[in-house]
């Protein structure tokens, strides 16, 4: 790769050695994916889940900060396994505090969410970022019109340098659609648009789907929904809806002129199929409830206070409803973590049901409205999942049964 001589200096250590791992982490990536040369980012999220970082990635943090490791951009942070408020932590909790701690120090923005665009964390049309989380890529090339690849422990090393190999979606030519999905039912609501993205992602594989036939644009929460199933369910870090997602203002224009490699139709038997894949559970008792997958959204929190307002959780369920701690404090500030927790609502903050020290047990009957949740959950707690809308959700919470629209 082409260095400038001041990225050079990073990488053979005259600028510390944060500095020169991060490189070497930068330059390897660029070498394997032929990246010419680096670009600067304006912001990057990191994912410091100590569930999968463990010892190392505490060490290696903490390491960053004493050899004097300094954040050069703005930094969030994703979801960590347990809440920061949490009393009477265990040794592996207070790691995932320290690591958080860490980052901290070198700069970084405690936002503690897979879903930064609530708290208003939103790169502009044709930034370049460096992004983590896969569910957060999705959203900022396709719904911001930002740039970013998929990052992994890669992102820190662009916090610490400001920079990212030039490659992947940074590039005009990668972001071109290139398989063509034909939406001829109606969707609407976050467990339809999860729903949708988990096919979409599942047929779309590695390439980049242009969505042709949905007529209303999906608001943000149904946005976050599809794009956190759609990179769950497959690998590309970008979508376009034809009409609607700013570099897509036609089909044609999306592929940039050239022919879709693949067709497929997306009807109603398409979305019942899905639903069926996704929902393994049969009708019965539920034991946990989880809602904000990803991390719910203020409108999302009013809105299960209202279908609470004249129910109670059963003494039978856990029912949670996932979100961060800035929503936490805006709806508390309302009144609406008073009236959810009053009815036996757990309303978590900066973790969820899975990513956690404390997941849901193995076998757990789960009821939820997330493609994303359904799968982590089979895959990580191997739960039983039930699959419906929120109210179904709710209602499930409520009566301690499943009777939403289980296949
Ligand atoms: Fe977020 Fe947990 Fe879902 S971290 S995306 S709520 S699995």
């Amino acid at each position: 790769m082409k260095l400038t001589p001041d990225q050079q200096a990073m990488l053979d250590g005259e600028k510390g050695w944060p500095l020169q791992i991060a490189m070497q982490m930068l330059t390897a990536v660029g070498a394997a994916l032929d990246a010419p040369d680096m670009i600067p980012v304006t912001s990057t999220h990191l994912v410091i889940d100590g569930t999968a970082l463990g010892e190392a990635g505490r060490d290696f943090l903490e390491r960053l900060v004493e050899e004097g490791g300094r954040f050069a951009v703005p930094a969030s942070i994703n979801a960590i396994a347990v809440d920061r408020t949490k009393a009477d932590m265990t040794a592996e909790e207070h790691d995932q505090i320290r690591m958080l701690e860490a980052c901290e120090k070198m700069g970084a923005l405690p936002s503690c969410s897979c879903n930064p665009f609530i708290q208003g964390i939103l790169p502009t049309f044709g930034e370049h970022v460096a992004w983590s989380e896969s569910a957060t890529a999705p959203f900022v090339n396709s719904v911001l019109g930002a740039r970013t690849n998929r990052e992994g422990a890669t992102a820190v090393a662009s916090a610490l340098t400001g920079l990212a190999p030039r490659c992947g979606m940074h590039l005009d030519e990668n972001r071109r659609g290139e398989i063509l999905l034909k939406v001829e039912t109606e969707i609407s609501g976050v467990d339809r648009f999860s729903l949708l993205g988990a096919l979409a992602g599942r047929l779309a594989g590695d390439r980049i789907p242009v969505l042709d036939g949905i007529s209303t644009p999906p608001g943000i929460d149904e946005y976050v929904a599809f794009g956190a199933a759609f990179a769950i369910h497959g690998a590309s870090a970008m979508f376009h809806i034809a009409g609607i997602t700013p570099e897509a203002p036609d089909a044609d224009t999306a592929f940039g002129g050239l022919a879709p490699a693949e067709e497929f139709i997306i009807d109603e038997a398409a979305i019942a199929a899905e639903h069926a894949a996704t929902a393994n559970g049969t009708a019965g008792p539920v034991d946990v409830v989880s809602i904000g997958c990803p991390h719910a959204s203020l409108d999302q929190l009013r809105d299960a206070a209202a279908l609470l307002a004249d129910g109670r959780a059963s003494g039978d369920v856990t029912f949670y409803i996932h979100t961060n701690r800035s929503t936490w404090d805006a709806a508390d500030a309302e009144g609406i973590i008073d009236a959810l927790t009053g009815a036996g609502v757990s309303v978590t903050a900066d973790n969820c049901a899975v990513v956690s020290y404390d997941r849901v047990p193995s076998g757990t009957r789960l009821a939820t409205n997330s493609a994303k949740m359904a799968l982590f959950a089979r895959s990580v707690s191997d739960a039983e999942i039930l699959f419906g809308t929120t109210a179904d959700c709710i209602a499930a919470g409520i009566t301690g049964h499943w009777s939403g629209r289980q296949k």
